[in-house]
């Protein structure tokens, strides 16, 4: 099954293929220095890490002029879409995106006219597979050195916006999007003579990074509150988890099988996920590794100054074998940024929730020790 993908993308002499995943970077149409912040970690990163392909993670450009409080025109998304690929473009660096729930705000017709800004942009990868819920479906062949067989595979996916039924939550992947992954796998898997490896790249988490995760009390000074179907109660790291928790995951309001899917197949040996700004933390389920990206940009909430991309290092020698690992804007610049004040720079999550553990226990303690005092007042007084 020969892809359509309008760049042939092919291991290097050396046997390396190395992906920057860029986290949600919330570009706005004006510039300033949240965007000057955002593009000098995308410049540093490369400059620096030599990415071979960038795929944006979703949440990518404005599409309203909040100055004039009307909506984007095209050519104003394009010049957002223009600065923040400049980086790679630049560098002559393929590029991928997947959408992600702000992409889609307005109905899905708006992201066709940003996926269409996007293919004016020299070297990206997407395509659009047809009859697909969502835009930008593709998957995306990487062959050998020789640039003969392939050898590895990336999946794009639009996982959507708000959840389908209306109900609070974010979308689920559909059926059918599910069913295009499966029979079109089926057909790399034929044309290679076996299954060829891949790693899946989508805006919104699967519910199954809860399984990273263990439940905790809401007194637990590193916790995080549940989202979606995991609302209600309150979590911290599990002993698979490695990296950064920030936030309770975003994940689905329904689990619809996707990582089922996943399984299934057994292609997919990674997953990786933008959407929830304040984590980057990786783990393994079920033999596929989970991970999240921190927020690349500077305009949205973030956590002090975890802004970063994450790297994925492919190895032709062994196509199951790689590395995932986060390069943060302060690993390039320190402390030394324009848009975040030095209060923010404390305003990390484990310190805010350790504070508040602290307030609340401290409270006790005072409540305690008053009403102790006072019931020995009352016995002394008595006497
Ligand atoms: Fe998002
Ligand atoms: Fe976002």
């Amino acid at each position: 099954m020969r892809c359509q993908t309008p760049v042939h993308l092919q291991f290097s002499e050396s046997g390396k293929f190395r992906i920057l995943a860029i986290g949600d970077s919330h570009e706005k149409l004006e510039f300033n220095e949240k965007t000057e912040d955002m593009l000098r970690l995308l410049n540093a990163s490369a400059e620096y890490l030599h990415p071979d392909m960038v795929v944006f993670m979703g949440d990518l450009v404005s599409r309203e002029n909040l100055h004039e409080n009307r909506p984007a025109t095209e050519d104003e998304i394009f010049e957002q879409i223009v600065r923040l690929t400049k980086p790679f473009t630049s560098r002559n660096i393929p590029i991928g995106i997947v959408f992600g729930n702000h992409d889609g705000d307005p109905p899905v017709e708006d992201k066709k006219v940003v996926f269409a800004l996007f293919n004016r942009i020299p070297k990206f990868i997407n395509t659009d597979e047809s009859g697909v819920t969502g835009v930008g479906n593709c998957f995306v062949p990487i062959y050998d050195h020789t640039g003969e067989k392939m050898l590895f595979n990336l999946w794009l996916l639009d996982s959507g916006s708000a959840a389908q039924d209306g109900s609070d939550g974010y979308a689920w992947v559909d059926d059918d999007q599910i069913g295009w992954y499966e029979h079109t796998c089926d057909a790399i898997t034929a044309e290679n003579g076996g299954v060829v490896p891949s790693i899946f790249f989508q805006h919104i988490p699967v519910c199954e990074e809860y399984e990273l995760l263990r439940k905790t009390s809401i007194l637990h000074p590193c916790r995080v509150r549940g989202m979606s179907m995991y609302s209600g109660s309150y979590y911290t790291r599990g002993d698979k988890l490695q990296g950064y928790l920030g936030e309770g995951p975003a994940v689905p309001a329904r689990n619809n099988g996707q990582f089922a899917s996943w399984k299934k197949k057994g292609d997919v040996i990674a997953a990786i996920f933008g959407h929830d700004h304040m984590n980057d933390f990786q783990g393994e389920v079920d033999g596929i590794l989970l991970c999240q990206t921190q927020c690349s940009g500077f305009t949205m909430w973030g956590d002090g100054l975890k802004q970063g991309v994450r790297v994925i290092d492919l190895n032709e020698a062994d196509p199951k074998s790689f590395d995932t690992y986060m390069v943060r804007y302060r690993d390039f610049f320190g402390t030394k940024c324009k848009s975040i004040t030095p209060y923010n720079l404390l305003s990390d999550r484990w310190h805010i929730n350790f504070k508040i553990t602290l307030g609340v226990l401290g409270a006790a303690a005072v409540g305690a020790a008053v009403g102790t005092g006072v019931h020995k007042l009352k016995k002394f007084l008595k006497k």
